[in-house]
Parts: C-alpha cells; sequence; structure tokens
C-alpha cells in the first residue's frame, strides 16, 4: 500500500466521515506512514475547536469494586490493593483547589462500589453543584438502574463515562467474568443518553483477543450510539490481573484509531489519556496532535494516588494538582494548543 493510497482512504474518510470497513481496516492496520491521517484529524479538530484544550478535573474517589473485569488492577479479586475512599470533605476540598487552579469540569471516577448509594452519591452530586454552579460534573462509576441514573441527573450531574469496551459480544466475554453482561452496559449507555446525559463511550485499544474488525465494530456501534464523548487509550497490564501476561496495546495503533475517530466524529471531545502518557513520555502530545482535545488530569490527594492502580506504572501519582497542572500547560504549549478554562461542552 502506497502513501498515496493512504492520502486518499484518508480525503475520502474526511469528506464523508465514514469508509467501508474494509478501507477503514486497512488504515486502522497499515504499517506505512500515516502523518497524513493525523494532519486531516488535526485540521478537522481546529476547525470545530480551534487550538482549546478542555482540562477536566479527575478525582478517583473510592477504589473499591464489586466487579471483577480481568483487566483492571482495582477488580475485586486483587487482594494487594490498599483499599480506600474519600469523604466529603476530601472530595470537596478537591473540587475547590481544582476550581482555583481553573478547572471547569470535575469528574467523579470510581470502583461500583455499594457504599455509595443513590441517598450518598447524590447527596455528594448536589452539594458540589451548589458550591460550583457553573460547573460541569461529570460520572463514571460504572453500570447503575435507570432510576439511579434518573436521580443523579436531577441532583445535578451533567456527563457520564462509560466505555462499552468492546462491541462484540463473545470479546466482551472474554474480558469479564460471567456475572457482567454485554447487554447490559450497552443498554446503560441508552439510558443515559435518554435521560439527557453527555455521554461517553470508549475502548481500550490492544486488550486481549481483539482484533481489528472487532475496532471496525466499535466505530459502527459509536456510529449507532452517537456518544458526544469517546476515551480511547491503549490496554496496559496489570501484574496482578488474570492478564498479567497480556501484552501492552501499541500506541500508533492508539494514535491512528484517534484521527480515524476524529474524522468520523469530527464534534466529539477526545481525551488524550493518561494511558497514552503512561505507554510513552510523549503520548498525550501526540495525542493531542492525533485529534484529541481533552486532558484529564488528576486533583486526587496525593496519599491516594498509587493506590487507584488500574494498570502498572500509571503516570502523575507523586505530584501534587498544582504541579500536574503546570507540566500540563507546558506541554499543551509545546505541541502547538491552548489550555481554556471552560466547562468544554461539546459542539454539535
Ligand atoms: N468502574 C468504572 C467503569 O469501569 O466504568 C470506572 C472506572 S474504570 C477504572 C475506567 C476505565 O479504565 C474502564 O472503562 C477501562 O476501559 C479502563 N481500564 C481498566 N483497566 C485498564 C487497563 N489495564 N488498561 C487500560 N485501561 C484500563
Ligand atoms: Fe471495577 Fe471499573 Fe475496574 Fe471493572 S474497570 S474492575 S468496573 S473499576
Ligand atoms: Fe502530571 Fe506531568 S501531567 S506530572
Amino acid at each position: 500500500m502506497t502513501d498515496r493510497h493512504i492520502e486518499a482512504l484518508v480525503s475520502e474518510l474526511r469528506e464523508h466521515r465514514d469508509l467501508p470497513d474494509a478501507s477503514l481496516l486497512e488504515l486502522l492496520s497499515t504499517e506505512q506512514d500515516t502523518s497524513s491521517l493525523h494532519l486531516q484529524a488535526d485540521e478537522v479538530r481546529r476547525q470545530i475547536y480551534g487550538k482549546s484544550v478542555f482540562l477536566r478535573g479527575l478525582i478517583e474517589f473510592t477504589n473499591y469494586c464489586k466487579n471483577d473485569c480481568y483487566y483492571c488492577g482495582l477488580r475485586r479479586g486483587n487482594s494487594r490493593v490498599q483499599r480506600y475512599r474519600l469523604s466529603d470533605e476530601d472530595i470537596l476540598s478537591c473540587c475547590a483547589t481544582g476550581y482555583k487552579l481553573g478547572y471547569r469540569t470535575f469528574v467523579l471516577q470510581g470502583g461500583e462500589d455499594g457504599y455509595f448509594s443513590d441517598e450518598r452519591l447524590c447527596a455528594l452530586v448536589s452539594a458540589i453543584h451548589a458550591q460550583y454552579p457553573e460547573c460541569a460534573i461529570t460520572l463514571s462509576v460504572g453500570e447503575r438502574s435507570a432510576d439511579s441514573y434518573r436521580r443523579l441527573r436531577q441532583a445535578g450531574a451533567d456527563r457520564y463515562l462509560l466505555r462499552h469496551e468492546t462491541a462484540n459480544r463473545g470479546h466482551y466475554e472474554k474480558l469479564h467474568p460471567a456475572d457482567m453482561s454485554w447487554g447490559n452496559r450497552r443498554r446503560c449507555l441508552y439510558t443515559l443518553k435518554e435521560l439527557g446525559y453527555q455521554v461517553g463511550a470508549g475502548l481500550m485499544v490492544g486488550s486481549p483477543f481483539q482484533t481489528d474488525s472487532n475496532l471496525i465494530e466499535d466505530l459502527r456501534f459509536m456510529q449507532e450510539l452517537s456518544p458526544d464523548m469517546i476515551g480511547i487509550g491503549p490496554y496496559l497490564s496489570h501484574s496482578d490481573t488474570p492478564f498479567a501476561a497480556y501484552p501492552n496495546g501499541s500506541m500508533r495503533k492508539t494514535l491512528r484509531l484517534l484521527s480515524v475517530i476524529r474524522l468520523m466524529f469530527p464534534y466529539a471531545l477526545l481525551p488524550a489519556t493518561t494511558a497514552l502518557g503512561t505507554i510513552s513520555p510523549k503520548g498525550r502530545e501526540l495525542g493531542l496532535k492525533a485529534g484529541a482535545n481533552v486532558l484529564m488530569p488528576n486533583l486526587s490527594p496525593v496519599r491516594v494516588r498509587k493506590h487507584y492502580s488500574i494498570y502498572d506504572n500509571k503516570i502523575c501519582t507523586g505530584e501534587e494538582a498544582a504541579e500536574c497542572l503546570a507540566c500540563l500547560a507546558g506541554r499543551i504549549k509545546s505541541a502547538g494548543y491552548e489550555l481554556v478554562s471552560d466547562r468544554g461542552d461539546v459542539r454539535r
């Protein structure tokens, strides 16, 4: 396959926001130079969002989880994790620090922790909403009932991140034990949309048993769901999981998928993920140049950060919030973008 052939596919993808499966497969799996793919994705991102990079302050508020996903270091079967839950005071103090630093979106992320009943979580969301009415509140706490999602929305949550993980049922069943359901996760995503959340789907690139045609199924599923946010990063192994021996995903493939997604979903909010920054020191900058427009720095208290270990060698576990922000500001500038203090809602 020649560079000209790749360029032709990229132009067609940009124009039609779509390609036949076989052409998408070529783009995702090529070993050729894909700079034209990344350049076109960057152009499209600049047309819609300019040079802006939106920040989301991530608060990892509990690492308890009732699930046993085979890939994740927080799985309930991992007895080596030191479990923690942040108090409401801790969480509000993370928000206060974040607000002073210019964050206008807070992301509350955690394992599926039964302690955070609807009452407790709604009270927390209401308190944050009351203190910071101009800020967006994003939740990422896994699968809950439709009623729970409705109550949380009423309490003030605006957005929800729930990666679909894989659109292929057989693949989903290889990544999760039998008590987890591919169908329920999809249902949750549609329910969240109906309730008026800005919804984030997504997946790990290179998760065990994933094939390139699974990635095409992921793209087709996302075309149907039409998410506002799409979170993708490389799969990274964790030594205390059943998948410890499986290799990490590829950075280059992650970047190719990011650019393909930007061309298929021009308006999407796409993070350059911490996993991308973990797999390579310049991963997040390369992610921005490949079409990403969001960064999610950590606002959790430093004392708990190393315990939220979903994969090995996670970056930013020793730095205070202000240090991470200063570091990121430099990275954003060096990559040719502009950090903005803004809720950063999706443009449609
Ligand atoms: N418990 C919630 C859930 O699963 O939706 C939110 C927290 S969970 C840690 C957030 C995301 O981390 C998951 O959706 C998954 O894609 C990602 N993740 C988990 N283990 C990972 C790994 N080993 N490598 C890369 N990403 C991982
Ligand atoms: Fe729990 Fe989420 Fe990790 Fe699965 S990915 S074990 S649901 S924290
Ligand atoms: Fe966290 Fe660089 S972004 S230390």
